[in-house]
């Protein structure tokens, strides 16, 4: 298949000098009721975790820009393109830790909900300075080591079983296989979690079993962050989000990062970390001119905890969400594997190198189309940073809260067509897109340095799983996404596997 390349053209002409001043109103909302402001509205999708659908609904029926109240919160969510890219790219926003306010004793420091600024500057700098190409090299052949294993494991099922198939949660696999690779890249250590496990799948007693509670954790951790974003302190205790709710979580990961930390600390502090093999530790222990360490112990850490949710729940949850389309949409499977097929032919020993992924352009069309109607962000969050500011006919001050809302704009007829809510990944060839409609890794200052890792990851995932096998979903599932740090199934994907059969 040969496709060009998709063009972006800006999403619409730049406004002419405005000649009607902006309202002092605010933007359309539902009733404000006093006290509970929209509480009535936001209670249900509070409680079922859909409030991204909420918002998408809410962005739908009001317009491109609107406003809701909870408690002394005051929100505007944004839909406009143009706009939306102006609130991740443009000095007038700024990214506000409220976030990490929420959660300091979970996170305290990560790059990825920190506040525009120095703190920020300094921990951004550190961590891109190590996620370069032979970052994303060191990835390639750590995830297709990884990947190998994932096959044998899945053939050792399918021998084992009655009928040649077993049944298994791909999302629990790809979550164990995306944090081994993560770890292992980041922080050369190897947590051997997919192992451990599969021993445990496979009824071994397995040496770890800490990767069992991976999954619930991390999903906990993702509600307790969100719920606390929205729920006034003194309700924690009853939705279970209170620094005692959070306590057995942090043990579990503290004692996860100081098993590879631990001797690197050492290390640096004996100033021999320079010896040891890059990664992203090397930028976070380094030291000053003056002796001392760059970046504080909690700073360390908080990151450490950050890159290991950064850096494999999206991307696990992303591919996943891919095994779903594509169980659902077996046109698109058939293309998918005359594809892999063709590049990496079934008699083929040797897996495509990293250059060669890029022949895998309907792969990318299908990762793509998944991020568009399964994108695991509802949106991104800002605060103006200069005093006035104007939008949309409307003015704002100095700390108005802002949502680039992705998932609206991701599905909107008016950009992608009537057909908007479908999955077609054909729709991405010499696909023209409208600036701004389609940010999944983010745009500016801020945007995702982990995305070549990310996608490359995905790519190898799929490429070797769908060339050895058929996945099948198993019926009765809860199939629509549901809230958390990111959005994801709420439990996972069950498929039966069986070795593939020819078409
Ligand atoms: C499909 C997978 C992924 C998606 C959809 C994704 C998406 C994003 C988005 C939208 C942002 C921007 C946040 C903002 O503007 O406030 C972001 C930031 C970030 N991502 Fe990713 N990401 C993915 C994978 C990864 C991976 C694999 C890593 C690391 C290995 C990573 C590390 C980070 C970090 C550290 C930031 C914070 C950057 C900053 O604020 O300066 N991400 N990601």
């Amino acid at each position: 298949m040969t496709a060009e390349p998709t063009v972006i053209v800006p999403a619409r002409a730049p406004a002419p000098a405005s000649t009607t001043p902006a309202k002092s109103g605010t933007p359309p909302h539902l009733t404000n009721w006093p006290l509970i402001h929209n509480m009535p509205d936001f209670l249900t999708p509070l409680l079922t975790d859909t409030f991204y659908l909420y918002y998408r609904n809410l962005n739908r029926t009001l317009g491109p820009i609107m406003t809701h109240f909870i408690f002394d919160r005051v929100e505007n969510y944004v839909s406009d393109p143009t706009e939306m890219k102006r609130i991740l790219t443009s000095k007038e926003f700024r990214r506000n830790d409220f976030f990490l306010k929420v959660t300091p004793d979970v996170f305290g420091y990560a790059l990825f909900a920190m506040e525009t600024g120095p703190v920020w500057q300094k921990h951004r700098k550190a961590i891109v300075s190590g996620m370069g190409p032979q970052f994303v090299r060191k990835a390639y052949g750590v995830t297709v080591d990884l990947v190998q294993d994932l096959t044998r494991m899945f053939d050792a099922h399918i021998v084992n079983s009655e009928d040649g198939s077993f049944v298994m949660n791909i999302r629990e696999y790809l979550s164990l296989l995306t944090l081994d690779v993560l770890t292992r890249v980041a922080f050369s250590h190897d947590m051997n979690c997919l192992q451990g496990f599969d021993d445990l799948k496979s009824g071994k007693d397995s040496v770890d079993k800490r990767s069992v509670q991976l999954r619930t954790y991390v999903d906990e951790i993702g509600r307790i962050g969100i719920y606390r974003t929205f729920v006034p302190k003194f309700l924690w205790g009853f939705f279970k989000i209170s620094e005692t709710d959070v306590v057995p979580i942090t043990t579990y990961f503290d004692a996860m990062i100081n098993e590879f930390l631990a001797p690197r600390r050492q290390k640096a502090e004996e100033g021999e970390e320079e010896e040891s093999e890059s990664d992203l530790l090397t930028p976070l222990l380094k030291k000053t001119e003056d002796g001392e360490m760059l970046f504080s112990d909690k700073e360390i850490r908080d990151e450490c905890m950050a890159l290991m949710f950064a850096g494999h729940d999206t991307t696990s949850n992303t591919i996943t969400n891919v095994f779903l389309q594509l169980c659902q949409h077996p046109d698109a499977l058939k293309t998918l594997h005359q594809e892999i097929d063709a590049n990496y032919p079934p008699d083929s020993t040797e897996f495509p190198r990293l250059d060669e992924l890029s022949k895998f352009e309907y792969l990318d069309y299908v990762f793509k189309e998944t991020q568009r109607t399964k994108n695991i962000l509802m949106g991104l969050d800002r605060v103006v940073a200069s005093e006035n500011m104007e939008m949309l006919g409307y003015k704002f001050k100095k700390n108005d809260y802002f949502s680039a809302n992705l998932q609206t704009v991701f599905l909107d007829p008016q950009y992608w067509g009537p057909d908007a809510e479908e999955f077609k990944p054909e729709r991405w060839i010499n696909k023209e897109v409208v600036d701004g409609t389609f940010m999944p890794f983010g745009a500016g200052q801020h945007m995702c340095p982990g995305m070549k890792m990310a996608i490359m990851e995905a790519k190898v995932v799929l490429i070797q799983l769908l060339r050895t096998f058929d996945f099948e979903l198993i019926p009765g599932q809860k199939l629509e996404l549901v809230d958390g740090i990111v959005c994801h199934l709420p439990n996972g994907l069950e498929l039966k596997v069986t070795k593939r059969r020819e078409e």
